[in-house]
């Protein structure tokens, strides 16, 4: 049968095949099934383990039934097929034995849930704060702020305080590997605890619709060896390195002068607003604009020059059509904001 049906339905089961192979890809570096990287994440999974096992069970048992009842008494050349109305013991068991496997079930479920929501008394506290479209994080303990690169010592549970900015819409903070995933709602606080026991980079990416970016308002955990996370911490509680560089001074002046210190702060100088990321530190970063590029001059300059042709829908200005700067001026800003280690 080669009719143009035939075809489309073909057509149709590749595309499922496809769909579901896309599941095997193994560079999948947000897969969240077979990829845990740390005791929470694993305990979730556990759970997930069993619930997926008695599903498959069950999915098997009953659709077993129903191709045996449809085999069995179908219509045939001279028989009707077979009428059926009403069971009260099939009915019954129908009733009890999944109510059984549910009650069974929430037994390790609420376990794990309560558990998983327990401050451990070794947490590190951070704040998580969600904005159209950045992160910002922020450690009480330790004096210091940060964006979109989270940093934390593995081995180390942390206590995430996931904050909503009351102005901003609901985001969602999620980093697969990690176990982690948690709402973000204007006003309100909801709390996650990570803990990664390898070192390494996670990503992570905002996981409820947001607006224009929601797709461009990714995240990056660095898990980091406990003496190179003191090594960061030390450096990030510095204030902004002073340039020497006659351009990047005169980057400076520039930057203190225009619209950029209405939204961002650069510890050491008259910078210290709070509406965009913190740049105290921001060359120290592999990326910006929440994960969107590498932190590199080019990258850098097309952003300052102009923000909103780079990432749809973001609250930064155009240097060029809005701030009044030049190419010039761009470049002495961009070549400053590299001295931020
Ligand atoms: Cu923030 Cu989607």
């Amino acid at each position: 049968m080669s009719s143009p049906r035939a075809k489309r339905w073909l057509l149709a089961a590749l595309g499922l095949v496809a769909l579901v192979a896309a599941g095997c890809a193994s560079d999948a570096p947000q897969d969240f099934l077979n990829n845990q990287a740390g005791p929470r994440a694993e305990r979730a999974d556990s759970l997930w383990d069993i619930t997926f096992a008695i599903a498959v069970v069950v999915f098997v048992i009953v659709e077993g039934l129903i191709v045996f009842a449809l085999v069995r008494f179908r219509q045939r050349p001279g028989r009707e097929a077979k009428q059926f109305h009403g069971n009260t013991r099939v009915e019954i068991a129908l009733t009890v034995v999944p109510a059984l496997i549910l009650a069974g079930l929430a037994v390790p479920t609420v376990d794990t849930i309560f558990d998983l929501d327990k401050r451990p008394d070794d947490a590190m506290d951070i704040t998580v704060v969600g904005h159209q479209f950045w992160w910002e994080y922020r450690y009480p303990d330790l004096d210091l702020v940060t964006a979109n690169e989270l940093h934390i010592p593995v081995g180390t549970p942390v206590f995430l305080s996931i904050e909503g900015a009351t102005d901003d819409v609901i985001h969602s903070f999620w980093v697969p590997r990690l176990g982690g995933t948690q709402d973000v709602v204007p006003g309100r606080t909801n709390t996650l605890i990570l803990e990664a026991d390898e070192a390494g980079v996670y990503l992570g990416q905002c996981k409820e619709f947001c607006g224009l970016s929601h797709a461009n308002m990714r995240l990056r955990v660095h898990a980091d060896p406990p003496d190179e996370f003191e090594r960061w911490v030390s450096e990030q509680q510095q204030p902004a390195a002073e340039p020497t560089d006659a351009t990047a001074q005169r980057g400076r002046e520039l930057f203190l002068q225009s619209a950029c210190i209405g939204c961002h702060a650069i510890e050491g100088t008259d910078a210290a607003a709070t509406v965009g990321p913190d740049l105290t530190h921001l060359a120290s970063r592999d990326t910006f604009a929440s994960g969107m590029f590498e932190l590199n001059e080019a990258r850098l300059r097309a952003w300052v020059a102009d923000a909103p042709a780079e990432k749809p829908g973001v609250l930064m200005p155009s240097g060029l059509r809005e701030m009044g700067l030049n190419q010039e001026d761009v470049a002495a800003i961009v070549s400053y904001l590299l001295t931020l280690e």
